[in-house]
């Protein structure tokens, strides 16, 4: 019996893998110019990490970590999300003393055993940055503004980012008792989740997709009542410095986000594209998080993309074919020599080169010229080797001229470069 793809991971061919590509360069460059650098860390960690990180109440603990025993019995998860490994590494790292303030950046695979569909995997991935060791409302706006010049050199449009300011714990305490004061009577028109939640998590209701749970929750207290004046005042800041940077944000004040170590600032970028999975991205503050790992307390400021969501927003004709390559076509077997050689030392020279192997018609070496989408064939013949020479043809116009052998380098990578 084959072998069949796993529910939930795919295979990144073609023109997604391009994509993907393509996304994370603009990610490299736009990050590196906003002062973030690399941080590559590992996929697996501890459970532990995780569940005190994100909190044991959220869905990706409850549910959906990929979690195991490894042979010595520790308890160990493929990493469900980027934030909670940077903020080990950065404390393992000491970052926290060598550093102070801490830009880093990661890309990579992410691992969630949620229910598959269009823009939901259960390996996707994910680019993000994390600002450790700050507490300025500036740091939210320059990782707001990161994302959205992020975005718009990978070529997305259309996006909208929401933002809300969700207090500090201590500020949370009293808004979770106005909420659950204000859903308890409602129970009865809850979704069966909600019910659930109400008494686990109820600002998780907030963020319920059902119709009727979101008219409830439109209409309940907004957080904005309980901020004490500094967070306010850290809101109001973020929010004037992201005009002075031209990044376009809405204000929700119902925005709250599923996992738990969110203080303050939080925001979600959506795309209409995208369905009923819409997030492209989303991230925000969480200043008490280094603190539970053991460190000393450092405000903290990052977000997420998810890359398979980005790169379905991307038109498909915002993709370039690839460089045309060069095709040599070689008859006869003192040439087909010759061609190995040749297409060796041009991709050595940083041409794109390729040609078919085994003793292959002239037909059929062009059949396999047009597959690759080439513009120009370089032909040789034993005879043309004889005479030290080699035809070159422009698919395009049909013209042939030839050429002599020693100048192959020279002419195709100026083709490449020109064609
Ligand atoms: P998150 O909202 O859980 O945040 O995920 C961020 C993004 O990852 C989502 O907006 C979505 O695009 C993508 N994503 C999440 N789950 C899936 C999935 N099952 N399939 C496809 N894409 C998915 C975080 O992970 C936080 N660590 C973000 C952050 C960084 N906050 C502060 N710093």
């Amino acid at each position: 019996m084959a072998f069949q793809r796993l529910r939930g991971f795919r295979d990144i061919t073609g023109a997604d893998a391009l994509a993907f590509e393509r996304v994370e360069a603009a990610a490299r460059a736009v990050f590196g110019r906003f002062g973030f650098e690399e941080i590559r860390i590992p996929l697996l960690e501890e459970k532990q990490l995780f569940s005190r990180a994100l909190g044991t109440e959220t869905d990706v603990v409850q549910k959906e970590m990929y979690e195991f025993d490894d042979r010595s019995g520790v308890r160990v998860a493929l990493r469900p999300e980027g934030t909670a490994g940077v903020v080990r590494a950065y404390l393992e790292n000491n970052f926290d003393k060598t550093h102070g303030w801490t830009k880093l950046y990661y890309l990579g695979p992410m691992f969630r055993s949620e229910r598959p569909q269009a823009g939901r995997l259960r390996q996707f991935h994910q680019i993000g940055v994390e600002q450790l060791g700050t507490d300025s409302p500036y740091a939210d706006a320059e990782t707001v503004h990161c994302l959205s010049v992020f975005l718009d050199e990978a070529g997305a449009s259309g996006y909208a980012i929401k933002l809300n300011n969700l207090g500090t714990f201590e500020e949370r305490q009293l808004f979770r008792r106005e909420l659950e004061g204000y859903f308890a009577p409602l129970k009865d028109r809850l979704c069966e989740d909600c019910r659930a939640r109400l008494g686990r998590n109820v600002f998780r209701l907030l963020d319920c997709k059902q119709e009727g749970c979101r008219a409830l929750a439109r209409s309940s207290p907004p957080i904005d009542g309980f901020l004490t004046d500094e967070s306010r005042r850290h809101h109001e800041t973020v929010l004037a410095a992201l005009g002075r940077a031209g990044v376009a944000v809405a204000r929700d004040p119902y925005l709250v986000r599923g996992l738990d170590y969110y203080t303050r600032t939080v925001f979600e970028v959506t795309h209409p594209s995208l369905g009923a999975q819409d997030a492209l991205g989303a991230g925000g503050r969480y200043d008490s998080l280094v603190e539970s790992f053991g460190g000393a307390r450092a405000g903290s400021v990052g977000f997420a993309v998810g890359l398979e969501r980005l790169v379905m927003c991307l038109s498909a004709d915002g993709a370039p074919a690839p460089e045309p390559p060069v095709f040599v076509v070689t008859l006869g077997p003192a040439a087909a020599e010759k061609g190995f050689e040749l297409v060796s030392t041009l991709r050595r020279a940083g041409v794109r080169a390729s040609m078919e192997y085994g003793a292959k018609s002239m037909k059929s070496q062009l059949r396999a010229a047009d597959k690759h989408r080439c513009r120009f064939a370089v032909i040789l013949g034993d005879d043309e080797l004889a005479q030290g020479v080699f035809v070159m043809k422009h698919f395009e116009t049909g013209e042939q001229k030839t050429f002599p052998l020693d100048s192959i380098v020279e002419r195709c990578r100026k083709q490449s470069l020109t064609d």
